[in-house]
């Protein structure tokens, strides 16, 4: 299997700021169907290709030992790193590798308490399973009817929540009794995420709901039209959720206010099933179909991003921008600076795009579709690139496909582009 490392840039694992960057960690030889990220910012992967891939220092390390697809994974507080496969075992990693134990079915789940003390793993077989780390006899929960998809304990580590292929999110008390149904959904709950006192789930039909952790009374709902949802992470610090889904869409939501900051395409092709934040949230990974580990740095909610411009527009609310505005900072930000001079993010900067010929933004590396493409970028070729999306427009292209299907919103986009393109 070919195994390599083309880019990988240690610095923004390391938290350092300044040194943040776009970053692609290649070398699986699947699909990537889990990320998790250490307490330290090591990166762990899941892949179809049955390995659990280590990237720690510039050099992945592979941890071997699943016989079929790891699909679950799950860092504990401690760096205890855990995953889950198609091969129905449960796996421990660190100095001292072992199979934790095996359940019927495949395991769709796992997460680590709070205190590192314990292991929680569910199945498709339906059932949940604790495993404590001191090697003490396994547990199982009360059946939850159906087949598990995810499980997550509290931050308080008193509760563990799990999630349904019939819809359900159920509450478990540890200390006993049987559980709480939070939620039925009505479609399978894929994934969630537990903060305080409240439980943000995805589900088969695109519902994406935020229920109470008590109660489930809805606290709110960012259901948009795309199905189905396949990932979720959650970084505490900054309140971010981010969201994948089976489209290659990736929305990232604040909790303080409960809305939207940003909702882009983030791969080329095919879904969004693994994501993570960085320990201090600043950059978020994502993979997917392409058997490569994407790494945006998505900026932080308390820190000014010259990156952004010279506003703070990413810290307004995007629903009170005028539209063209918010199509910008909702599909395009994430990727492209507006200012003059290098820029750090994926693309290259759209500072004084109009009238300049695709592929010249000195010092920005292209594909070699675009540097050698014949197009200068105007009003109407800016609209035919969202129109027909840039895997039609300009195939070969490094920019994930995106339709921007409103004739009205690439309009309204193109009228925002014009002016905030020009200013320095
Ligand atoms: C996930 C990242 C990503 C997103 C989101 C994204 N782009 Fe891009 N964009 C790129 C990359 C990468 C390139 C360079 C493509 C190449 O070299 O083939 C690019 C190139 C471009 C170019 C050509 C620039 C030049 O100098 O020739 C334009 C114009 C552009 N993008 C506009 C947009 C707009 C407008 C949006 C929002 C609707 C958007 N992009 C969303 C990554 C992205």
């Amino acid at each position: 299997m070919l195994r390599y490392v083309l880019t990988f840039l240690a610095a923004a694992l390391a938290g350092d700021l300044s040194a943040q960057e776009f970053e692609t960690l290649k070398g699986h030889g699947g699909p990537i169907m889990g990320i998790a990220v250490s307490p330290d910012g090591e990166v762990a992967s899941a892949s179809f290709d049955n390995s659990v891939g280590l990237w720690a220092g510039g050099t992945p390390v592979w941890l071997e030992g699943h016989e079929a697809a790891v699909t679950a994974i799950a860092f504990g507080p401690n760096g205890e790193l855990v995953t889950g496969g198609d091969d129905f075992a449960v796996r421990l990693w660190g100095r001292a590798p072992r199979l934790l134990g095996q359940h019927q079915g495949k395991v769709a789940g796992v997460a680590v308490s709070p205190n590192g003390d314990l292991v929680a793993s569910g199945s498709w077989d339906g059932t949940i399973r604790l495993w404590p780390l001191d090697g003490s006899a396994a547990q199982t929960l009360p059946p939850p009817g159906a087949g598990v998809n995810d499980v997550a304990f509290d931050p308080g580590g008193e509760h563990l929540y799990a999630s349904t292929s019939a819809g359900l999110v159920l509450r478990y008390d540890l200390a006993g009794g049987t559980p709480a149904p939070l939620a039925r959904h009505g479609f399978g709950v894929n994934c969630l995420i537990v903060g305080e006192g409240w439980v943000a789930y995805g589900a088969v039909d695109g519902g994406t709901r935020v229920i109470d952790a008590e109660s489930g009374a809805q606290i709110a709902d960012f259901t948009l039209d795309r199905r189905p949802v396949l990932a979720m992470a959650y970084n505490a610090q900054t309140g971010r959720i981010a969201v994948g889904d089976g489209h290659g869409y990736i929305m990232v939501l604040d909790t303080a206010e409960w809305r939207i900051v940003q909702d882009f395409r983030a791969t080329r092709q095919g879904p969004v099933w693994a994501l993570a934040f960085s320990p201090d949230g600043s950059v978020l990974h994502a993979g997917g179909l392409e058997d490569v580990v994407y790494s945006w740095p998505v900026g932080l909610l308390d820190s000014f991003d010259p990156e952004m411009g010279n506003d703070r527009t990413f810290l307004r609310n995007a629903d009170s921008m005028p539209n063209g505005e918010r199509q910008f900072v909702r599909k395009c930000s994430i990727c492209h600076a507006l200012s003059p001079g290098p820029s750090r993010k994926a693309g290259p900067t759209l500072h004084g795009l109009f009238g300049r010929a695709a592929g010249t933004v000195p010092d920005y590396s292209y594909s070699d579709t675009l540097t050698g493409s014949d197009i200068v970028w105007t009003a109407e070729t800016v609209d035919r690139l969202f129109d027909q999306g840039p895997d039609h427009y300009i195939p070969g292209s490094k920019m994930p496909m995106q339709v921007i299907a409103g004739a009205g919103d690439r309009e309204d986009l193109i009228k925002y582009l014009e002016t905030a393109t020009k200013g320095d």
